[in-house]
This record gives C-alpha cells, sequence and structure tokens, in this order.
C-alpha cells in the first residue's frame, strides 16, 4: 500500500477546501447531500468546518460487486423533497472518478426544485471523466489508482485510515478473498 495523502495533508486540504466552500455560500442555508457510505469522513468533516446554517441530508449509492465503482443510487425521495425545494444545494462526494453516478444524481436532484446545486468531492482521479460534469469543489486531484482510507473502502476493508491510500493489485486480490469467507 502505498500512501498519496497523509493524514496532515488530508486535514490541511479539507479545511482550505472547506473555506472555499463557506466563501461561496457567504452565509446562505445550504443543503449537504452526502453520498454515502464513501463520503461519510467529509461529510462529517464539512459539517464540523462550515459555519452556515446546514440541512443535512443523504442518498445511497448501492457499490457492485468488489467495490470497484458505484451502483444503482438509492433516494429517499420524500425526505430531501423538502430540504431541497428553493434551498442551495451541495452534493457531497468521496470521489469523482467516471462521474457517471453524479451525472445519474444531478438531474434527480434538480427535478426537486433546488435554487442551485453544486458538487464537493475530496478527489478527483485524473483523466478518467465520461460524461460532461465537473466537481465544483475538489480537495484533490489524484492519479488513477484504486485509492482506499478516510471512508473509501475495498471489500469492507480499508475505511478506517486516517490517509488515503493507493493499493496494489495483490493486495486487492487479497482483500477480495477476505470478504468472500463467511
Ligand atoms: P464514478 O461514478 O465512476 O465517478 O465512481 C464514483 C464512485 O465509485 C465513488 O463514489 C466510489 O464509491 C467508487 N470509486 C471509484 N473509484 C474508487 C477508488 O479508487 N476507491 C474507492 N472507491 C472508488
Ligand atoms: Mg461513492
Amino acid at each position: 500500500m502505498k500512501t498519496l495523502i497523509t493524514e496532515d495533508q488530508l486535514r490541511a486540504g479539507i479545511r482550505s477546501f472547506a473555506e472555499k466552500i463557506q466563501q461561496h455560500y457567504q452565509g446562505r442555508p445550504l443543503t449537504l447531500v452526502g453520498v454515502m457510505v464513501g463520503s461519510i469522513m467529509l461529510l462529517a468533516d464539512l459539517i464540523r468546518f462550515l459555519d452556515l446554517p446546514m440541512r443535512i441530508e443523504i442518498v445511497q449509492a448501492r457499490t457492485q460487486p468488489h467495490g470497484l465503482r458505484s451502483g444503482p443510487l438509492v433516494l429517499n425521495g420524500d425526505v430531501l423533497a423538502s430540504s431541497i425545494l428553493n434551498r442551495h444545494v451541495l452534493v457531497v462526494d468521496d470521489i469523482f472518478d467516471t462521474g457517471r453516478t453524479l451525472w445519474d444524481l444531478i438531474p434527480q436532484i434538480d427535478d426537486l426544485g433546488p435554487i442551485s446545486v453544486r458538487i464537493a468531492v475530496l478527489l478527483q482521479k485524473e483523466g478518467r471523466r465520461e460524461v460532461p460534469l465537473k466537481p465544483d469543489f475538489t480537495a484533490f486531484t489524484i492519479p488513477n489508482e484504486f485509492v482506499v482510507g478516510y471512508g473509501l473502502d475495498y471489500c469492507d476493508k480499508y475505511r478506517n485510515l486516517p490517509y488515503i491510500a493507493a493499493l496494489e493489485p495483490q493486495e486487492m486480490e487479497e482483500a477480495e478473498g477476505k470478504s468472500a469467507a463467511p
């Protein structure tokens, strides 16, 4: 495993990322929509660092087998609707890889009548984007490697790491083997 972003770098990067978001919204009420589960740590840090009136909602993206990318999104439309109508919305996700997860999600949020919708991601992978959509706020840009830590997992492992690391192919095989055991 190779550390890409140390704990100190992560903390400093997220602080300045939160400051940019804070400046952008200028005290206006905001709804944060966290894409679970990978964004759970980032969502918690944004809640700590943003000094704004905030409402918190979540949507769930089910990961496909082996965790390489997200599957279909699960939205609780009734709950989301009242937190999105006539409000500024910031969608918070762990990583923008191909962008397909957010490409599916954003129109569903738009349908609920927000004043604005913006996207904040912890990580964006270089050279992987497949859709005409870009995050508005990105804390770190990383090379095209499979990363774990700070909420991101592989086969249920490594979510707890306080830093971001890239997995070697052999470590991915090991994690797959372990998750198959009962
Ligand atoms: P996208 O739809 O291709 O942008 O994929 C986004 C989702 O796939 C992320 O929100 C993650 O859940 C998952 N994902 C993509 N790359 C990685 C990675 O390197 N580590 C962990 N999860 C990833
Ligand atoms: Mg995700």
